[in-house]
């Protein structure tokens, strides 16, 4: 089963998880379970291996209320032999200097921690300036969602980045799947 944990402060990041994303995973029938950073405890970590993980940016590049608070804790978990897709809600124009910095955040700290990242998001179709979340010039480091100006594109984007996430589970080995409980995928790229 794959554990997908985010925080959400007026609820944008909730929505594309409750009406997108979880659904999308059912689609594939793919068992995810969900829950909210401030409710999560270390067994959330323990006895799983594959995560994902939504975090939306405020003020000027900073992480979301529960993801701040989270934080200091977060970055002294070990993350070796664990893989993570990061996704990252943000405002590209309104804060286009700091557009999605949370996953970037996340993901500096994720591969300190050891983790094995997945699920990288071309850059193509979106306008801002700077971004902490870039993997390099074509890819952040995880699915960049903007429902403040590009909510239209949002439902077409998950489709893509879940059957994109899946795919790199398979590439990553079947190793990666069989620990998230997954046995076969139907996916059609
Ligand atoms: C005061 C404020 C500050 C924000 N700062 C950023 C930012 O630095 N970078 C960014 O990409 N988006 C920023 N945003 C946009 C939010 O990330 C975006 O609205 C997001 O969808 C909120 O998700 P949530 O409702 O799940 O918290 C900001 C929005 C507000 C209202």
């Amino acid at each position: 089963m794959i554990r997908l944990y985010y925080g959400s402060d007026t609820q944008k990041t909730h929505h594309v998880v409750q009406n997108i994303l979880m659904p999308l995973f059912e689609q594939q029938q793919i068992r995810v379970e969900d829950k909210v950073i401030a409710e999560l405890t270390d067994a959330d970590w323990l006895d799983h291996e594959v995560f994902i993980l939504g975090v939306p940016t405020w003020y000027y590049g900073e992480l979301q209320s529960d993801w701040e608070a989270y934080f200091d804790h977060f970055k002294k978990l070990d993350f070796k032999g664990k893989t993570v897709a990061l996704f990252g809600l943000g405002d590209q124009w309104g804060y286009d200097e700091w557009f999605i910095d949370g996953v970037g955040i996340l993901a500096q700290s994720l591969l300190e921690s050891g983790a094995t990242l997945i699920g990288f998001w071309p850059t193509e179709g979106y306008q801002f300036q700077k971004s902490r979340a870039l993997k390099n010039d074509n890819e952040f480091y995880g699915l960049a969602l903007d429902e403040d100006n590009q909510y239209e594109l949002t439902q077409e984007r998950c489709e893509r980045w879940v059957r994109l996430v899946l795919s790199d589970l398979e590439t990553a080995g079947e190793l990666a799947l069989q620990r998230c409980g997954v046995a076969h995928t139907n996916q059609e790229n």
